[in-house]
């Protein structure tokens, strides 16, 4: 592993207070960077910033609001004078058939997922051009954004959003010299998929799928992330990166069949 690749730069992190993005901002600060983690888990970000001390600034804001939105920004340029980096990663869904979903799960869903990803890249992408030194933001997808979730529409739907606003944002921003991709991981161990992880029946048509036979570890997920922020990645924007033990290749599996 490469050391001390992020020295001295500021990195924000949104779902910094759990799973992926905690595995991220935590990275991060052992490569050298200050993180600005932003999330609606106050209590989480509370207790990273008593564990990490001066390199973690707790930036509590929902990233469906762009008064929050742009008030953490702010908060994390005034404490580390300058922001380099960010990953997007806040994320969560509701689930139901097409034919049963309410509007505001719909709305719910997309919202977080695809209104968030623009509203931080747009102030992100202000204050690193600001900067004048360029950097580089990494969106965080998910396998669904290409293979698609049965009863999970929203979710498919908003991240595969995510991977075409990527793309269009890397062309806009690539004269500041901010690079963009997206990392589409596939199933991870967080306290996202708890639920599926811990229903045996739900667990096995996961893993019968998935050629590693294992979800990733959130760390899995990081390195990849960190890569396309680095100066390794100097010459890469615009790309999705599929993170999935092979999973794209076997299909997604239909929990309908389970029934309830
Ligand atoms: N776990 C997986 O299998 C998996 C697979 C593919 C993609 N993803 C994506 O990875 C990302 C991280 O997921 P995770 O598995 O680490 O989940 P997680 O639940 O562990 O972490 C998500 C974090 O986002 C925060 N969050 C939720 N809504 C927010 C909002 N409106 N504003 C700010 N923060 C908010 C939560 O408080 C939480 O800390 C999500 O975008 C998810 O869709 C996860």
């Amino acid at each position: 592993m490469s050391e001390n690749r992020f020295d001295g730069m500021t990195a924000v992190v949104t779902g910094a207070a759990s799973g992926i993005g905690e595995a991220i901002a935590v990275r991060l600060m052992a490569e050298g960077a200050n993180v600005a983690g932003i999330d609606v888990a106050k209590d989480a970000l509370e207790r990273m910033a008593d564990e990490f001390g001066r390199s973690f600034l707790s930036a509590p804001a929902d990233v469906t609001v762009e008064t929050e939105v742009a008030a953490a920004l702010d908060a994390a340029a005034t404490r580390f004078g300058r922001i380099d980096l960010a990953f997007n990663v806040a994320g969560a869904s509701r689930v139901g058939a097409i034919v049963d979903l309410a509007e505001s799960d719909w709305d719910f869903t997309v919202d977080l997922v695809q209104k968030g990803v623009f509203l931080c890249t747009k102030h992100e992408a202000r204050h690193i051009r600001a900067g004048g030194r360029g950097g580089a933001i990494v969106n965080v997808a998910s396998l669904n954004a290409v293979v698609p979730m049965p009863a999970g529409s929203p979710y498919s739907t908003g991240k595969a959003g995510v991977v075409m606003f990527s793309k269009t944002a890397a062309v806009e921003l690539a004269p500041d010299g901010i690079r963009v991709n997206v990392v589409l991981p596939g199933l991870v161990d967080t306290p996202l998929v708890a639920p599926v992880l811990a229903y045996e029946p739900a667990r096995d048509m996961f893993l019968d799928r998935i050629p590693a036979a294992r979800p990733a570890t959130p760390e899995e997920i990081a390195g990849p992330c960190l890569y396309l922020a680095s100066d390794d990645a100097s010459y890469v924007t615009g790309s999705s990166l599929v993170v999935d033990g092979g999973w794209e290749l076997s299909n997604y599996p239909d929990l309908r069949r389970l029934g309830g």
